[in-house]
């Protein structure tokens, strides 16, 4: 079985981020989201994955390379714009021959990873065309969503309902066989202009073939928001094993479970876990809340942070404090006794701010 893996996509709703980088790579725990993908499909026995790639394609490949460091072998499929899911398999279709296959969304975090569905799916010897991931929602006008009859059968599939007929989602995994590449030449554009995926399984159950489901136990996140994405940071770092490489004085505490990594340094702090402080790091009269991550090459001063993640080489300094989070790339943020008391900014397109 091969894998396919989305990590094109434009990412808007995590912008200004995503001006300047995939969604895809944004670190949760100081990981970025699509390895914990590759290490899935690992885990799952699978080898060879093709990744669809779009306008991030150079930052993609410079961070996955050929796979090897994952155990993978590694195709990129370029995809010249986001036209959907179910376009993704379309340009895919070389790659992928007649094997069936696991299509992986990667900015989606699962805990239980998708070894067990794979194999499910590999047992069940084309009885099914497809098999589905489901989780229960709150929100399932934000997803695709699933309408099963009695005995549990999918009858019905529809992308982003205003009426929700249920509220089971399509997890972003999902098992095909080759009979997917006649569906998603069949369909048309959504309104959103799209080739939905959700449309081509529909397309699968119209022609009289059988679409599995299955309700996922474990936690599901789809970090493609700020919400998710925090939530995403905060269910890993639930999981993560402790442990402290770098250094921590004397006049510092580490409470619970938290991650220092090697070459990072802990100053007269308080970091409370679950939390991550990345390599090469500073943490210096500060307080690292619960649920944060800190990437590596950061420097923490004088600031309190809680439920938040910090992505690499950013400089806080005299803030308390920042909550519920996401902090760019190489950002600063400090307090000056200079000037009128006013909040100067230099913000990116599509940032936002909370002022209290
Ligand atoms: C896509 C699918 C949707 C699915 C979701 C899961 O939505 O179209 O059916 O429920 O992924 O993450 P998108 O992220 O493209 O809005």
């Amino acid at each position: 079985m091969k894998a396919l893996i989305l990590a094109g996509g434009a990412g808007t709703r995590l912008r200004p981020i995503t001006h300047t980088g995939a969604k895809q790579l944004v670190p949760v725990a100081n990981k970025p989201i699509l390895f914990y993908g590759l290490e899935a499909m690992a885990e799952a026995g699978i080898v060879e994955v093709g990744i669809i790639v779009g306008d991030t394609a150079g930052e993609v490949r410079a961070a996955v390379g050929d796979g090897s460091r994952f155990g993978l072998t590694v195709t990129y499929i370029p995809q010249e714009a986001p036209l959907g899911l179910a376009h993704c398999v379309l340009i895919a279709r070389d790659y992928l021959g007649d094997e069936s296959f696991v299509m992986y969304l990667g900015d989606n975090l699962l805990r239980e990873g998708v070894a067990e569905l794979v194999a499910s799916f590999e047992k069940q010897q084309g009885e099914a065309a497809a098999q589905i991931l489901l989780a229960r929602v709150p929100d399932p006008q934000r997803f695709g969503v699933a309408e099963l009859d009695g005995s549990g059968e999918v009858v019905r599939l529809v992308e982003k309902p205003a009426q929700p007929p249920s509220d089971l989602a399509l997890v972003g995994v999902y098992l095909f066989d080759a009979r997917i590449h006649d569906a998603v030449r069949a369909i048309r554009p959504s309104n959103r202009g799209e080739l939905e995926i959700t449309d081509a399984i529909q397309w699968l159950i119209d022609g009289g073939h059988r679409v599995r489901s299955q309700i996922l136990d474990g936690w599901w996140k789809d970090t493609g928001n700020l919400d998710a994405l925090l939530e995403g940071n905060r269910l890993i770092l639930e999981a993560i094993e402790p442990g402290v490489e770098g250094l921590v004085d004397g006049e510092s505490r580490i409470e619970g479970r938290v991650v220092i990594q090697p070459g990072a340094e802990i100053v007269r702090s308080i970091v409370r876990g679950p939390s991550i402080v990345g390599e090469r790091t500073r943490i210096v009269d500060s307080y690292i809340g619960p649920f944060t991550s800190v990437y590596y090459g950061c420097e923490v001063v004088r600031s309190e942070i809680e439920y938040s993640i910090v992505l690499e080489e950013s400089h806080i300094s005299d803030v308390r404090r920042i909550a519920d989070s996401l902090i760019g790339k190489q950002v600063e943020v400090s307090r000056t006794e200079r000037g009128p008391r006013a909040v100067r900014l230099m913000l990116g397109d599509h940032s936002r701010v909370d002022l209290f």
